[in-house]
Formats: structure tokens, C-alpha cells, sequence
């Protein structure tokens, strides 16, 4: 049998048992050698190797292969409803599933904008065709127009894990408190894309030394840390207030962010690796694969970034994959849209940038992954691998080398700046509830 037929056959039983694998399980500072027995969807046992007694339906030969908590992205665009040509629920969590990724939490700055039940109900239909599990992040305000709030209590009811307007920032501070306060009775994050968008008006980069060689507007590191500041304020000062900064990308943000934190506000942050990986500096000229919001900032705001990263203030990766049509991306470098996909190259670019390269330990890594977003979200039975929780599960070869290619992405889209990269670190097997959904 081929590997590839042994993994389908896997994919239809029972129970599964994970052998020979190196599990690293930081929720439960597990970092040895262990095998893994999955039964009925769920983790049945967690033994030193061969202490496994009974028999499994199948087996999953992992020697040399790190096996992990099944990765948890808290920030990815599915495009649906209404934007299908750029991607599908179906396509987008099959990219998830190829970069590892068990779970994803979808923006609702679609077409329309997700801010009623009836579209949560819809994302969650078996004819959308996930292949992982998706949550719904609803709309903080009504179409995300930031002016009356969106019904937190029944969007909470009805699946929804968080709310935000991502792509735009909640920028009325009245909004913005109610939203906290809000929130705050009813435990459910608020996710504030940070950007003072009247300090950005037709700006496409970062505001730097190399924007002003292109000649292109600049969007300063302080149009995201104003409005980071006011809201980590306005959650210090609410009780019980959540909120979650989306794809933090500046020195100057992160000392808000650190000084909340040390006041014990509930304040949480993602970053994201192409934001830990590259600079403004990077961006090929005029190249709108290297467009994105936040934009790449300076070397300095990503070397805050990093220790970060390292220190243990950084909650969770997220990839903020913003998949684009080519039609929306070839032309000018100010009218071509934000965004870049991410799924397929988060991994790789975690392991290099910060394993190999910074020192971190492969158990943070795997916690920025997994017990990390976890908690941002309290999704419960997910980012740990504990006898009973839910059966997801990451394995992963850390030294393999591959070439990524854009075009034989999963995604609907192509537009990354990590076209041809050489890459460390490969997916070798997605589990979702005891199944294996990649490969496919
Ligand atoms: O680059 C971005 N793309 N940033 C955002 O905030 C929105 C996103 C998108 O929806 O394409
Ligand atoms: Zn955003």
C-alpha cells in the first residue's frame, strides 16, 4: 500500500492510533515521546510508546514526526457569501487543512456582510463543504458600517465565537465602548482591526524610508497604535471587556497592548508570519503581492515583534489569508486590493523565522498555534490534546524541505509574496474529529 492509500483508509475508521510520534501538547506540558489513540472523535488515551494496549482500526506510523494539537487559525477570509471567485468555504479550509490548520475563524467582511443569524446558519450548511472546522466571527456593528451595534446577544446564540468589522477599524469611541461593554455581559470578544483610517486615506504602505523612494503614501505605525491605546484604555477601565487586536504589527502598539495586559485586562493579540518574516524593506518594487493591511513594517517594529513572540506576550499566530483574484491584484500598486493568503505557508515560515532562526522553543510555536488562540476564543475541547478532547490533530515533519509553489495552492487565489520560497517544516497529515482530511 502507498502511504497516500493507507492515510484514505485512516480516514474512515474509528479509531486511530498515532504511534511513534514526538507529541508536543504545551497545554499540558507534554514534550516527549507518546503515542496518541483517537476513538469516536475524540483523544481516548495518551501513553508512553507501546503502552497502548487493545487494538485501533488503523495506525499512523509517525516516527520522526511531531504530533500536535490540531492548529487553530483565529483570522482567515472565506470569502463567502458572495465573493466565491476569490474563494470558498471548500477551497479555503482544504488550503486550512494543507497548512495544518483544524480550525479557522471566518471574517464576515463579505458580500453581503455577515451580520445576522441567517448567514451564520448558512456558513455552517454541509453544502458549503468545510473540510475543517469553521467558526463564524460575526459583524461588530450593523454591515460593519460602525454606527449601531449588530444583535451580540443572538449572532452569540448562534454560533458566532466573536465579533469585529476587520478590514476597518470600530472607530467611534462611543461605538467602540458600547461594544466592550457589551461584550463584556455576555463574554464575547470584540476584535478591533486597528487602523485610525483618517490618518490612512489612500495610503498603500507602510510610512517609511522606502515609501517615500516609491513615492507611494505612507500609513504611519501611529494610525494603529492610537487606536490600540484608546481601546486597550476603554478595556481596562469596562469590567469584564474582551477585546482581541487583529494582526498587531507595531512597536508602539505592543507597549499598549503589554501595559494592558500587566493591568490585567482581558486584552489578547494575534500577529501574523508574514509580519514576523518580512519588512517594508522586502517589498519588491511596485510587487502587490507584498500589499497587505497592516502593511510590512520596519525592522525594528518586527524585532519587537519577535521578542514578543519569544517572551510569551503574543497569544496566537494567525495568518490573516486574504485571498485576491488576479484582477484584483494586477494593476497599480495603490488601486490593487490588501491582502495576501497565508495558510499554506504558516508553518514553515514559523519554523524557520522563529525556531531555527530566533531560539524559540518548538513547544512555544506549537502553543502560538494551538493552546494560545484556543484561549483568546475559549474554544473548548480544542488547542490541547488531553484525554477527551476533541480529536484534532497536526502532524508534522519539522526538517522536511519543499519548495512552495503559488499555483499548486489549495486556495482559490494566488497572491503571496512566498511564491518559489524554499521552505523547512512540512504538514505530513491533518486529523479533524478522527479523520484524516489532508492529504485528500
Ligand atoms: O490586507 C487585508 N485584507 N487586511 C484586511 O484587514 C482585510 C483583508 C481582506 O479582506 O482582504
Ligand atoms: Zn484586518
Amino acid at each position: 500500500m502507498t502511504s497516500s492509500e493507507k492515510n484514505r483508509n485512516h480516514r474512515l475508521s474509528a479509531s486511530l492510533l498515532i504511534k511513534g510520534g514526538h507529541l508536543i501538547d504545551p497545554a499540558v506540558r507534554i514534550d516527549a515521546p507518546m503515542d496518541v489513540l483517537l476513538k469516536h472523535g475524540r483523544v481516548a488515551e495518551v501513553a508512553v510508546p507501546g503502552k497502548i494496549k487493545g487494538g485501533a482500526d488503523e495506525k499512523f506510523d509517525a516516527r520522526g514526526l511531531v504530533v500536535a494539537p490540531g492548529f487553530i487559525d483565529l483570522h482567515v477570509h472565506l470569502r463567502e457569501p458572495g465573493q466565491a471567485y476569490k474563494e470558498t468555504i471548500a477551497t479555503g479550509t482544504a488550503a486550512a487543512a494543507a497548512g495544518g490548520f483544524t480550525t479557522v475563524c471566518t471574517m464576515p467582511n463579505t458580500a453581503p456582510v455577515v451580520d445576522s443569524v441567517e448567514w451564520i446558519e448558512w456558513l455552517r450548511e454541509p453544502e458549503r463543504g468545510a473540510v475543517v472546522n469553521v467558526f463564524s466571527i460575526a459583524a461588530a456593528t450593523r454591515a460593519s458600517k460602525g454606527a449601531i451595534l449588530s444583535d451580540f446577544r443572538a449572532l452569540q446564540a448562534a454560533g458566532a465565537i466573536a465579533v469585529t468589522d476587520d478590514g476597518k477599524p470600530i472607530l467611534d469611541d462611543g461605538i467602540m465602548r458600547e461594544a466592550l461593554v457589551l461584550g463584556g455581559e455576555l463574554n464575547f470578544p470584540v476584535v478591533q482591526h486597528a487602523e485610525d483610517t483618517r490618518m490612512t486615506e489612500n495610503c498603500s504602505m507602510h510610512a517609511g524610508a522606502r515609501s517615500f523612494r516609491l513615492g507611494l503614501r505612507g500609513m504611519t505605525a501611529a494610525a494603529e497604535a492610537s487606536i490600540v491605546e484608546r481601546d486597550v484604555q476603554l478595556a481596562t477601565q469596562i469590567p469584564n471587556a474582551r477585546l482581541h487586536v487583529a494582526h498587531l504589527s507595531t512597536a508602539d502598539a505592543l507597549k499598549s497592548v503589554r501595559r494592558g495586559k500587566r493591568a490585567k485586562a482581558r486584552v489578547t493579540f494575534e500577529v501574523t508570519p508574514h509580519h514576523f518574516t518580512l519588512t517594508d524593506e522586502d517589498m519588491r518594487d511596485y510587487d502587490s503581492n507584498f500589499k497587505m493591511n497592516p502593511p510590512l513594517r520596519s525592522a525594528s517594529d518586527r524585532e519587537a515583534i519577535l521578542v514578543a513572540l519569544a517572551d510569551g506576550s503574543v497569544d496566537a499566530i494567525a495568518t490573516d489569508h486574504a485571498p485576491h483574484a488576479a484582477h484584483e491584484k494586477e494593476m497599480e500598486f495603490e488601486r490593487a486590493a490588501f491582502g495576501i493568503t497565508g495558510l499554506e505557508t504558516a508553518l514553515a515560515l514559523a519554523l524557520s523565522r522563529l525556531h531555527r532562526e530566533k531560539r524559540i522553543p518548538l513547544t512555544r510555536v506549537v502553543e502560538l498555534f494551538t493552546a494560545g488562540p484556543a484561549r483568546c476564543f475559549d474554544l473548548r475541547g480544542r488547542g490541547s490534546l488531553a484525554r477527551d478532547a476533541i480529536a484534532d490533530v497536526t502532524i508534522f515533519d519539522p526538517k522536511k524541505k519543499w519548495t512552495f509553489e503559488a499555483r499548486q495552492s489549495l486556495s482559490k487565489s494566488r497572491n503571496t509574496p512566498f511564491d518559489g520560497w524554499q521552505m523547512t517544516g512540512k504538514v505530513i497529515a491533518t486529523i479533524v474529529g478522527g479523520k484524516i482530511v489532508y492529504p485528500g
